[in-house]
């Protein structure tokens, strides 16, 4: 039985925020979710969640989620912390105390520990750092057998000189946990009731103390401050980078590149610098992605070219499709096979079929746009009276002349014609030429003014 405690009751003073610390995220999703998710992976079987501070809003997220929440009215420290979770936990069962507010450690790391914890002894994670200010430090005897740990507050100078920290992560059995946690006192320089002090406790009955050292001192570090979540921020980014130039893509520049989601890819592609990937992105074979731009939730086929600054979202792109520059393909957009939208096209619940073209400065939305259609210039769906949406259908090999304002409902049949500058409001039948505009008059007494 595993059983996960995390610990998420603290304020976050240093955040300066209204929100409760463990909900600010790192690459678009709360620092909470990111532990929470790693303790699903471990296969936790109960996750038992401390809360204090912002308990409400904490407790309104993760309504029906897994989770077990233990409430820690006044924080009184981590041992204090972990007590709360204490009836929860079940007999004999394997417990992972996590913090909140420490969203990266790996997968591996935490198995890692947990495959070291047994009835005499238990894991610690530790990280050798450079500057260990603010961290619990590791005591090792002179065979290096981890006797206690000593908050930086009750620290002598020469302990305070260890480089080893604690991480505040362990792996222990749950029995040991509730036999020492009731006899810790808070007689320290914070006067808290400190996690740690179990150490020194577990050595007094002869336990061994494991330690697993985190590979990277971002996998460890706890987000204090909004200067930790940006460093913690790009530390992900770059992991994630890696992890996609490894998969074969192309960066023009890892560190301008955000992913706030999962991107799922084919071969070669390639993606230019400043783009923001959310949500669930899958990019084709050859897709090339130009500079700025944003994607959202979207599907791009094989061989289609996003050009700079252009924006997806919930959108659909078939193969060898062509957007941008400055389009924006917003949610229920589908471009079938071959089709382009242009520079300030925007579009919304709009089907546009195979070749289709809508090149410059439209809006389509609510439409459903046959094959080969050519859609010109400024070509505008009127879809909504202020009250409803309303269709607009064109069939296939049809041509929309410039500055067309399509008044919909409206459908424009197979083959047919809409001159340039026409507002239809009916329909336009299959094959004909449909004019509606006010016919031109030529002035020829006219006389422009004249300054004086
Ligand atoms: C703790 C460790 C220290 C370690 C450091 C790593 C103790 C006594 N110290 O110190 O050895 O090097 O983390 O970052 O364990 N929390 C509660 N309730 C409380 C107190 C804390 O839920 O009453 C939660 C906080 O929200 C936070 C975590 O526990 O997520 C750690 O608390 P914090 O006060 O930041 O501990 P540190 O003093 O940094
Ligand atoms: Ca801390």
């Amino acid at each position: 039985m595993l059983e996960i405690v995390i610990l998420a009751a603290g304020k976050g003073t240093r955040m300066k925020s209204a929100l409760p610390k463990v909900l600010h995220t790192i690459a678009g999703k709360p620092m909470l979710a990111h532990v929470l998710e790693k303790a699903r992976q471990i296969k936790a079987d109960n996750i038992h969640l401390v809360i204090g501070h912002g308990r409400e809003l904490i407790e309104q997220n993760y309504a029906g989620a897994d989770v077990n929440f233990c409430y820690q009215e006044q924080q009184l420290g981590t041992g204090h912390a972990v007590q709360q979770a204490l009836p929860n936990l079940d007999d004999n069962s394997t417990v992972l105390i996590l913090y909140g507010d420490v969203p990266l450690t790996s997968v591996q790391t935490l198995t890692s520990l947990l495959d070291s914890v047994d009835e005499k002894s238990l894991s610690l994670l530790t990280v050798d750092l450079k500057d260990p200010t603010g961290y619990g430090r590791i005591i090792r005897d002179s065979d290096g057998n981890v006797l206690e740990i000593i908050e930086q507050k009750d620290a002598s100078q020469e302990q305070l000189t260890i480089t080893e920290g604690n991480t505040g992560v362990m792996a222990l059995n749950s029995n040991d946990l509730k036999r020492w946690l009731p006899a810790l006192s808070s007689d320290n320089a914070q006067g808290e009731f400190y996690l740690t002090d179990i150490i020194a406790m577990a050595r007094k009955e002869s336990f061994t103390i494991n330690t697993a050292a985190a590979s990277s001192e971002y996998e460890v570090l706890g987000v204090n401050d909004r200067s930790q979540q940006a460093q913690l921020e790009r530390y992900y980014q770059q992991q994630k980078a890696a992890q996609l130039m490894a998969e074969g893509v192309t960066l023009l520049d890892p560190a301008r590149f955000d992913c706030r989601g999962n991107i799922e890819v084919g071969r070669d592609v390639v993606i230019d610098v400043n783009c923001i990937f959310e949500g669930d992105v899958y990019l084709g074979d050859n897709v090339q992605i130009g500079p700025n731009c944003t994607v959202i939730n979207s599907r791009i086929d094989s061989n289609s070219v996003i050009k700079a600054n252009t924006m997806l979202e919930s959108a659909t792109i078939g193969e060898a499709c062509e957007l941008g520059p400055f389009a924006r393909a917003r949610p229920g957009t589908n471009l079938s096979k071959g089709a382009k939208l242009g520079n300030f096209v925007e579009t919304k619940k709009a089907n546009i079929g195979e070749g289709s073209k809508v090149n410059h400065l439209s809006y389509i939305g609510d439409a459903d746009i046959g094959t080969q259609v050519n859609v010109g210039a400024g070509t505008i769906t009127c879809n909504y009276d202020g009250v409803n949406k309303s269709k607009t259908t064109i069939g296939d090999g049809a041509f929309i002349g410039s500055n067309s304002s399509l008044v919909a409902p409206v459908t424009v049949g197979i083959d047919a014609t809409v001159g340039a500058g026409s507002t239809i409001t009916g329909e336009v039948p299959d094959r004909q030429l449909s004019v509606a505009r006010a016919k031109q008059r030529n002035i020829g007494s006219w006389k422009r003014p004249e300054k004086k």
